[in-house]
C-alpha cells in the first residue's frame, strides 16, 4: 500500500505492534523515502525495496530480528575508499540497534551523522576507515563482540563527535587520546572492556563532556583529579578498575559544579572520604512535576522542510539496592555516590551541605570508623544507604527514621551498639541489615535489649515502602517513556523554512 503512494517521503511506523510485510518480490516502489522508521516491525531481513531507496536520509531498523549477514548490496563497496556505490548515498542517520546482525561492521557513507549498531552480534576490529566519517555525531557500537585495539586515528577524529559508546565489547590496549582541542564530545562510555594503563590526559580537551564511564576495565592510575576542570561533567563512573591513591586535592573533580553521579567503587582508593567536597553539590531542591528531564543528546536533520530529531538518551549501569541496574535513561535529578569496596578510612564526617536529592549512598566495605553522622537523617530523598562492612561504632541515630523513602538499608558487620530505632521504614528492614554487630539489639534481631531507655521517636505513622521519591508523582511518565525504548522521534513540521518551499528546493 505504502509503496504506491507516490509522494510519500516520510514513513514512521516504529514501535507499534505491527509486522511490516515486504514480499521479496517488491523490489521497486514508486516513491523514494527520505525518512523511514521501521523499528520494532518484526523484520527478519533487510527489506529488498531498500535497495532502490537512494534518497534515504534517515533509516531506523532497530528492534527487529534481522539475522542476515548484512546483504552484499549493502556492504559490498563499504570497505573500499570509494563509497559511491553505497545504496543510500544520502544517508545521515542509520539505526540498526537490537537486531541479530553478525556481519562485519559496515562503514556508512561520509555524510553519516548518527551510526547506531548497539546490541547485535557484530564481530571483528573497528576499521580505521571509521575516521573518514568526518561529520559523525553519534557512534554507538555497544554490546557487540568487537575486539582489538581502537584505531589511533580516533585521536584526530572529527570534532563533531558527541557520543562515543563502546560499552560491553572486548576492546583492549591503552585508551587512545580521544578529544582534540575544540572537541564537542558529551558522552564517552568505554565500560566493560579490557582497556588498560593510564587514563588519557587528552580527556581534558573534552570541555563539553557530561558523562564519562570507564568502569569495569583494567585501568591503573591515580585518581584523575584533573578532570575537575571539566565544568559540564555530570556523571563519572570509574568502578571496578585498579585505580589507587588518595582522592582529592585542591583542584578536584568535585569542583565540577554539575557532578551528581559518582561511582568509584571496587578500586584501591585510600585516605579519608572526600566528603567535604560534596558540600558544593547543588542539586535540584524542588522538583517541578511537569518539568523533569532525561539527560540526552540529539541530532537533527532537515528533510523536505521538516526538522527530524533523533534523540539519544544517556545510559549507565550502577549498583542500586544490591542489584546491578541498567538505567537506559538517566533522570537529571538522580544523584548517587558509590565509594564502596575501597580502602577509605577515618571517620564519616557530618554530611554538611545537604546535597538534597541524593538517592543512593554506598560506603560499604571500607575501613571507616567513628559514629554514623546524625546529618544523614537530613538526606530526605535517600532510597538506599549501605554502610555495611566497616568499623562504625555507637548507636544508629533515630534521625535515620526520617528517611521515608529508604527502601534499602544495611549496617551489617560493624561495631554498632544499642537499640535499633523503629518507626517508618525501619519497621520494614530484614535482620540481615543489622547482622554482625554484637552490640545491637531489638527488632528485627532476635536479641532483646536489656535496659529500656527507649529513645523518644517521632510518632509518625508507618508509611508504605516507596520505591522512589519521585515515582509517586512521576510514575506514569516513566512508564510512558519506558515504552519508547530509548528512541524518541519528533517531527516538527514546517516552520524552519517557509511553509510552501518544495522538497527539491530544500535539497538544492
Ligand atoms: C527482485 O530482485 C531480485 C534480485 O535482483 C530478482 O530475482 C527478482 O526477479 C526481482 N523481482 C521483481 C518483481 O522484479
Ligand atoms: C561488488 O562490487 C564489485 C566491484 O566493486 C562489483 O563488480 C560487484 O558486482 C558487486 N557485487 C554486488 C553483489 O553488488
Ligand atoms: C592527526 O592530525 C595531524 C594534523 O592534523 C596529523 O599530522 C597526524 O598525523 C594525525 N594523527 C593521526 C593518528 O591520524
Ligand atoms: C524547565 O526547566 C528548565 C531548566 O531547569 C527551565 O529553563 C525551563 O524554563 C522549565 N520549563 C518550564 C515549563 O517550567
Ligand atoms: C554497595 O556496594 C557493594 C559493592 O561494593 C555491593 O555489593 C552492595 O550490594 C552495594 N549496596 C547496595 C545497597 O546496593
Ligand atoms: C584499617 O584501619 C586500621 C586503623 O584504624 C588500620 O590499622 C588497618 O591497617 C586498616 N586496614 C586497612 C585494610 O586499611
Ligand atoms: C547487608 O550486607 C551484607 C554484607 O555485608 C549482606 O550479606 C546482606 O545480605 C545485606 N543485607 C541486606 C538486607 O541488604
Ligand atoms: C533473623 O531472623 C530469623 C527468622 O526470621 C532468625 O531465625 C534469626 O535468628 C535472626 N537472626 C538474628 C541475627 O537475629
Amino acid at each position: 500500500m505504502f509503496s504506491n503512494l507516490k509522494f510519500l517521503t516520510s514513513l514512521l511506523l516504529s514501535m507499534n505492534k505491527i509486522s511490516f510485510l515486504t514480499k521479496t518480490s517488491t523490489n521497486a516502489t514508486q516513491n523514494k523515502f527520505e525518512v523511514l522508521g521501521l523499528a520494532s516491525c518484526n523484520l527478519r531481513h533487510f527489506p529488498n525495496f531498500l535497495r532502490e531507496q537512494d534518497q534515504l536520509q534517515w533509516l531506523d531498523l532497530s528492534y527487529n530480528n534481522i539475522q542476515d549477514q548484512i546483504p552484499k548490496w549493502v556492504w559490498n563497496t563499504s570497505f573500499d575508499q570509494h563509497m559511491d556505490n553505497f545504496p543510500w548515498p544520502q544517508l545521515q542517520i542509520l539505526d540498526l540497534r537490537s537486531n541479530m546482525l553478525q556481519a562485519l561492521p559496515l562503514i556508512p557513507p561520509p555524510s553519516t551523522l548518527v551510526y547506531l549498531v548497539a546490541d547485535n552480534m557484530l564481530q571483528g576490529e573497528v576499521s580505521p576507515l571509521i575516521c573518514k566519517l568526518s561529520s559523525l555525531h553519534s557512534l554507538d557500537l555497544s554490546n557487540n563482540k568487537f575486539r582489538g585495539t581502537l584505531p589511533h586515528c580516533l585521536s584526530n577524529f572529527s570534532n563533531s563527535l558527541s557520543i562515543l559508546n563502546l560499552q560491553g565489547n572486548n576492546f583492549h590496549g591503552m585508551i587512545p587520546q580521544l578529544c582534540a582541542k575544540g572537541s564537542r564530545m558529551k558522552m564517552i562510555d568505554l565500560s566493560q572492556n579490557q582497556f588498560e594503563g593510564l587514563l588519557p590526559r587528552s580527556l581534558l580537551n573534552c570541555k563539553m563532556l557530561e558523562i564519562l564511564n570507564l568502569g569495569s576495565n583494567q585501568l591503573n592510575d591515580v585518581f584523575p583529579s584533573w578532570l575537575g576542570t571539566l565544568s559540564e561533567l555530570r556523571v563519572l563512573i570509574l568502578r571496578r578498575n585498579g585505580l589507587y591513591g588518595v582522592v582529592g586535592s585542591p583542584t578536584t573533580i568535585f569542583a565540577s559544579p554539575k557532578l551528581h553521579i559518582l561511582d568509584l567503587s571496587s578500586n584501591k582508593f585510600t585516605g579519608k572520604l572526600p566528603f567535604e567536597y560534596f558540600q558544593s553539590w547543588k542539586s535540584v531542591k524542588k522538583i517541578d512535576a511537569d518539568n523533569f528531564t532525561y539527560m540526552l543528546e540529539f541530532t537533527s536533520i532537515l528533510s523536505c522542510g521538516n526538522v527530524v530529531f533523533q534523540y539519544y538518551p544517556y545510559s549507565m549501569k550502577i549498583i542500586n539496592k544490591g542489584r546491578e541496574i541498567m538505567y537506559s535513561k538517566i533522570i537529571e535529578v538522580f544523584a548517587a555516590i558509590d565509594l564502596s569496596s575501597n580502602e577509605f578510612n577515618g571517620k564519616v564526617s557530618e554530611f554538611i551541605g545537604n546535597p538534597n536529592g541524593l538517592q543512593l549512598l554506598n560506603l560499604s566495605n571500607n575501613n571507616l570508623t567513628g559514629h554514623i553522622p546524625l546529618s544523614l537523617g537530613d538526606l530526605t530523598t535517600l532510597e538506599s544507604l549501605d554502610l555495611s562492612q566497616n568499623k562504625l561504632s555507637g548507636q544508629i541515630p533515630w534521625q535515620l527514621t526520617q528517611l521515608t523513602f529508604l527502601g534499602s538499608f544495611n549496617v551489617s558487620n560493624n561495631q554498632l551498639t544499642g537499640l535499633i530505632p523503629h518507626g517508618n521504614q525501619f519497621d520494614t528492614f530484614e535482620n540481615s541489615s543489622f547482622d554482625g554487630n554484637l552490640g545491637l539489639c531489638g527488632n528485627p534481631l532476635s536479641k532483646k535489649c536489656e535496659n529500656h531507655e527507649q529513645a523518644p521517636l517521632p510518632s509518625s505513622g508507618i508509611k508504605e515502602v516507596q520505591d522512589s521519591w519521585f515515582h509517586i508523582e512521576f510514575d506514569w511518565k516513566i512508564i510512558l517513556w519506558g515504552y519508547v525504548s530509548g528512541l524518541i522521534i519528533g517531527v516538527v513540521v514546517g516552520n524552519v523554512v517557509t511553509k510552501k518551499m518544495q522538497c527539491w528546493f530544500v535539497r538544492t
